[in-house]
């Protein structure tokens, strides 16, 4: 595996569960990292947790649905550290409902931030990578990408999306520009994803999750890590990761 060591790294949605353990293990194998998220005292934290233990740490807010501010997390980047090697699209909400329940505005969130918030990423790295010929784009998409259950049509529907704009700029990019892309897609994580949901049937219908053992955030950084280690000629398309308790 190839070292990390100098490697800058921007991660959207830094600020906890998968974000935040992902930012401690790039760290820990040498890489530098440039964190966003909306609350300030969670990446400040963060950025001061690996700072103290040695590491480089750059952090600031960024609503990714706000492109002014996913333009400015990646120019922070490019500016400090003059380079941007990887960019980990973690962002995102799972505001589960059923239909019936007509939960319009989370619908529209769920498109905002899981879709548009990557896109506005995307566009804000993509002329710092051409330029280099080189760069790693991990896409943090869900099993809920490959099939749909109750109450999650709409956050499938933008884990589909973002499956299909995934495998769409691998095409584009990965022979003609030196860019990588990953889609990493978990099972269940123990996170406060869940906790956002506000529709008193999926909430309930979600319990079931309390019955088995799901996967850490550690167990997909672990993944992340291990996708952007590869050597340049090594594009790491997929990545699902299922607790072995799960079954759908
Ligand atoms: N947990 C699971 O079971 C699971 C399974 C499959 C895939 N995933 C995916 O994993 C990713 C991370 O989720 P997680 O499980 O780690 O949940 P989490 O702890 O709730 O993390 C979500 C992160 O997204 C950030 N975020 C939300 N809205 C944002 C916005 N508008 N702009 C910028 N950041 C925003 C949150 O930070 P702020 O609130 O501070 O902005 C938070 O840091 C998501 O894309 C999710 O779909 C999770």
């Amino acid at each position: 595996m190839e070292n990390l060591k100098g490697k800058v790294a921007i991660i959207t949605g830094a600020s906890s569960g998968i974000g935040e353990v992902t930012a401690l293990e790039l760290t820990k194998a040498g890489a530098k990292v440039v964190l966003g998220a909306r609350r300030a005292d969670r990446l400040e934290a963060l950025a001061k947790k690996i700072t103290d233990a040695g590491g480089e740490a750059l952090w600031a807010v960024c609503d990714v649905t706000v492109r002014e501010q996913v333009d400015k997390l990646a120019a922070l980047a490019h500016e400090k550290y003059g380079r941007v090697d990887i960019l980990i699209n973690n962002a995102g909400i799972m505001l589960l409902s059923f239909m019936r329940n007509r939960h319009v505005d989370e619908w529209d969130k769920m498109i905002d931030v899981n879709i548009k918030g990557v896109l506005y990423a995307v566009a804000a790295v993509l002329p710092i990578m051409r330029e280099q010929k080189s760069g790693i784009i991990v896409n943090i998409s869900s099993v809920a990408g490959k099939r749909v259950l109750p109450s999650a049509a709409v956050y499938s529907g933008t884990k589909f999306a973002l499956n299909a704009i995934t495998e769409g700029l691998r095409q584009e990019l990965s022979a003609d520009d030196g860019i990588r892309v990953t889609s990493i897609q978990p099972g269940a994580v123990a996170t406060e994803l869940i906790t956002h949901v506000t529709d008193a049937e999926a909430a309930k219908r979600a319990e079931m999750l309390d019955q088995i053992r799901i996967l850490d955030a550690q167990d997909v950084a672990a993944a992340i890590v291990f996708a952007v280690s590869q050597p340049p000629h090594v594009n790491v398309n997929e990545v699902t990761l299922i607790p072995g308790d799960q079954r759908n």
